[in-house]
């Protein structure tokens, strides 16, 4: 660095802890050297989460959130404005690649039992950053204001109205109308593009603070401050720049392959990506045939439509939607195992896993379904399948008989 430019950085240290969080979150901060392919997601998170931002705010420019206006603004931004379509595509495809990445990152908290003791609060704003992500993602879903979104924001918020006694008037108060209407429009503008993304920017820092805080967990669960040189250094520690600054750019350049493949070539993805009713505009008179949410959402989807109404109310339906998602904050107190890693966990754990992940695939299907005869039997026996990896986690974890951890990662 040339003598001027020491000074300047300098005159910014004594004022703002710049170098110091370099050191801090960067060129000093050791992560395990085992890391291996699941260890790609958190950045790629990060980096979804920063196209979603970017292509948001250029969205924003050329939509109108109004009910009149919002589907021919965006037929507009998609055939007149420069690059519109681009940044559309851009937009949507983020919206699922959110999801998949996502869904990827929290499989490997999962198999690595990075949600254990001492990362449980890691785990926490995980989980409050999934449920941030599924509201805007919901939100969001409702400006284009096509069929779907009208059907599908009138199925979600219409649930509000089975809660007992207050249900009816907490579905009006979330609409602002009788009906899904242009008040539900505007105010889910306002939640989507200022709202929610403060608060998922708020606890993606949280994420990563809490994760610098106690360090990263790694394939072999071996906590590697446990063992440090002579210098305070874990000896199984890299500094994360530039080994996995390095090599998260690998991690980018094969996801922007798969990404823009899709973008440039398939958008809609068959209808998984983009729905086909979507590009008709919503006619509050006209119900489409199947109302169903987009793929990421089907899982839950499923749950709700499997609980059988009581007293002709689907409020079982909508606990058991929710418990399926509460119950995940609970993991790290579920699972008594003495490792953390898949890799020295016994056959009870796996076998829980494997079907704990068929259930949860099988329901993102049976979602897509009509909810009647054998897709309702099936989509029962995997919801309960699904709380049962949770609930008798306890117990299976507890009697697992679990290999020993080695004392150092195993590296090759
Ligand atoms: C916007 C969404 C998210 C972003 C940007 C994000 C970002 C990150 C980053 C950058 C890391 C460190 C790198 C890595 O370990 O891959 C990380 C670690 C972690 N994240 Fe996330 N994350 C997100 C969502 C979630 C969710 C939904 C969960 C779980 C419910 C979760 C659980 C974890 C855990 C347990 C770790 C520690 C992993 C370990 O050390 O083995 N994250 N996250």
């Amino acid at each position: 660095m040339t003598g001027k430019m020491q000074a300047l950085l300098g005159w910014v240290d004594a004022r703002f802890p710049l170098t110091k969080m370099w050191k801090e979150h960067l060129s000093e901060y050791y992560a395990p050297k085992n890391f291996n392919f699941w260890y790609f997601f958190g950045s790629l998170a990060l980096l979804v989460l920063v196209n979603q931002i970017v292509t948001g705010i250029f969205l924003t420019m050329h939509y109108k959130p109004d009910a009149e206006l919002a589907f021919a603004s965006v037929e507009y931004i998609m055939r007149d404005v420069d690059w519109g379509w681009l940044i559309r595509y851009l937009h949507s495809t983020g919206a699922s690649a959110f999801f998949i990445v996502v869904y990827l990152h929290m499989y490997r908290g999962l198999i690595y039992g990075s949600y254990k003791k001492p990362r449980e609060l890691i785990w926490i704003f995980g989980v409050l950053i999934y449920l941030a992500l599924m509201a805007e993602a919901f939100m969001g879903y409702l400006l284009p204001w096509g069929q779907m979104s009208y059907w599908g924001a009138q199925v979600i918020v219409n649930l509000f109205s089975t809660v007992p006694i207050i249900g009816d008037d907490l579905s009006v108060w979330i609409r602002g109308d009788y009906v899904i209407g242009d008040a539900t429009l505007n105010r889910f503008f306002a939640f989507h593009v200022i709202a929610l993304p403060l608060v998922l920017l708020g606890l993606v820092v949280a994420h990563i603070l809490a994760l610098h805080e106690v360090g990263s967990n790694n394939p072999d669960g071996v906590e590697i401050k446990k063992n440090k040189d002579a210098n305070g250094i874990p000896v199984d520690g890299i500094p994360f720049h530039p080994y996995y600054s390095v090599k998260d750019i690998v991690g980018v350049v094969v996801f922007l392959i798969f990404f823009s493949l899709v973008v440039f070539f398939s958008p809609e993805l068959g209808g998984w990506f983009l729905e086909k009713d979507n590009f008709v505009p919503a006619n509050p008179l006209k119900t489409p045939e199947h109302i169903v949410p987009l793929w990421y959402f089907t899982p839950f989807y499923a749950m709700l439509r499997a609980v059988p109404p009581m007293f002709s109310s689907q409020f079982p339906g909508v606990i058991v939607m929710g418990a399926a998602i509460v119950v995940m904050f609970f993991l790290p107190w579920l699972d008594r195992s003495p490792v953390k890693s898949v890799r020295f966990r016994g056959p009870y754990f796996k076998g829980a896993l494997v079907v704990f992940i068929i259930s949860f695939i099988a329901l993102g299907w049976l979602g897509t379904q009509p909810a009647e005869g054998i897709y309702t039997t099936f989509a029962r026996i995997f919801t309960v399948l699904y709380f049962a990896f949770f609930l008798l986690m306890p117990w299976y974890t507890k009697a697992d008989p679990t290999k020993p951890v080695p004392e150092r990662v195993t590296f090759k």
